[in-house]
């Protein structure tokens, strides 16, 4: 059985890696990875293939930035000319990016088979464009392969049979479990000059937050009053590191004289800082995932999250972009008066085992 595995963003990378390193040990499935190029710098996509050990792709559309409409027309054109060559028997999609939605668009047409990893979550805010990227990729799939109790639920209540609705766990959290040694050997808290437990973490990229410089200004002016009582480090994601050229936004930072900003980073320096951190300030999926198994309080810079396990069960928050909540949520970190939380249900380091022993029972 032919599975062309997409990736093309960053947290497309480090849910790929568990996948591959199994599905090659298949003896019924032969993988093929095919990298899109949505991301495309080196520390936003090639380093986490040398890290995570991922196969150099197979194929590779290095279709770029563009308005989502045109990227995402590029990416089916092109993927459409390798389904007609490679003739696959299914493709594997992870996540909610554009890459994500483009392919499966373009096997469902096809009829090839679909298997989403990660299927299931809803924030229920079309605002947001992974949340179309979700709906229209769980509607067309074939295998839908949900993280948790919650996106099962999402998928039975839009009317998906039970057949094809396979709780899997969460496959970032294999990922996180079989990096710890590297992770741990990480020296980026000496490298940026912060001591464990004595520092904020600091990503934002969701357009909502960043492209907006009213909204973007409101979250810095928390960071300004943040950084007063603790250092906060910012790796900084390139849309997020676009905007940040304005003019006032750049005073603002400029005169934060606790605020750390840096390259985006890779995955086990960027771990050991979650792992060593006082809090992370986000609005990351990923990371509010992560941080709930570090067990590190974390703040999540929206007013609604597709991964609501991590309130209820893990260790994270939402307090929106509202600047005094920000700081009153830190506050609270800061003094101690946090919930602690648990790890959720098979985010246990062995979901990739469960999808690759699920595609061979009910693809092959
Ligand atoms: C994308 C995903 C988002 C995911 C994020 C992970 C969609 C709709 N969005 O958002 O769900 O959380 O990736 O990081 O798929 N750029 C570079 N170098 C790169 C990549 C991007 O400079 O390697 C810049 C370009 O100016 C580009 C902008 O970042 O226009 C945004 O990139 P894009 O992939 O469109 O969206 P992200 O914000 O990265
Ligand atoms: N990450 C990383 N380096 C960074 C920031 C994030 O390796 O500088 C990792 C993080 O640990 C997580 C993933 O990237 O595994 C999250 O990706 P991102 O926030 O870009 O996307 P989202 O999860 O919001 O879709």
């Amino acid at each position: 059985m032919k599975i062309i595995n997409i990736v093309g963003a960053r947290p497309n990378f480090i849910k790929i890696a568990p996948i591959m390193h199994r599905m090659r040990k298949s003896p019924v499935i032969e993988p093929i990875l095919l990298h899109t190029g949505q991301h495309y710098d080196i520390e936003m996509s090639k380093r986490f293939f040398e890290e995570l050990n991922i196969p150099t792709p197979d194929i590779s559309l290095e279709v770029g930035s563009d308005t989502h409409a045109k990227q995402v027309a590029r990416i089916m054109e092109r993927f459409d000319d390798v389904c007609d060559r490679e003739k696959p028997d299914g493709i594997l999609v992870v996540g909610d990016v554009n890459s994500t939605m483009a392919c499966s668009l373009v096997a469902a047409k096809k009829g090839i088979k679909i298997i989403h990893v990660e299927a299931g979550i809803r924030s229920f805010d079309r605002e947001m464009p992974e949340e179309i990227n979700r709906m229209v990729t769980d509607a067309i799939t074939d295998l839908l392969l949900p993280p948790s109790r919650d996106a099962v639920e999402n998928l039975l209540h839009e009317g998906h049979s039970t057949s094809k609705i396979h709780l899997v766990g969460n496959i970032m959290i294999d990922t996180l479990m079989d990096s710890q040694p590297s992770i741990m050997k990480s020296e980026i808290l000496q490298v940026l000059g912060v001591e464990e437990r004595k520092y904020a973490l600091v990503t934002l990229h969701r357009p909502s937050n960043v492209d907006d410089i009213t909204t973007f200004k409101r979250i810095l002016k928390a960071l300004a009053k943040i950084q007063e009582r603790l250092p906060v480090v910012f790796p900084v994601h390139p849309r997020t590191r676009k905007i940040l050229e304005n003019p006032e936004l750049k005073s603002l930072v400029n005169n934060m004289t606790g605020l750390k900003l840096c390259d985006p980073l890779g995955y086990f320096d960027f771990g050991r800082l979650v792992a060593g951190c006082r809090m992370v300030i986000t609005d990351s999926g990923g990371i509010q995932e992560e941080s709930t198994v570090y067990g590190i309080p974390c703040i999540t810079i929206r007013e609604n999250t597709e991964r609501p396990i991590t309130l209820s069960e893990g260790t994270n928050e939402l307090a929106g972009t509202d600047t005094a909540k920000i700081i009153r949520f830190a506050e609270q970190i800061i003094e101690g008066k946090w919930k602690t939380g648990k790890i959720p249900e098979l985010w246990d380091g062995h979901t990739a085992e469960r999808i690759i022993e699920c595609i061979e029972k009910h693809l092959w």
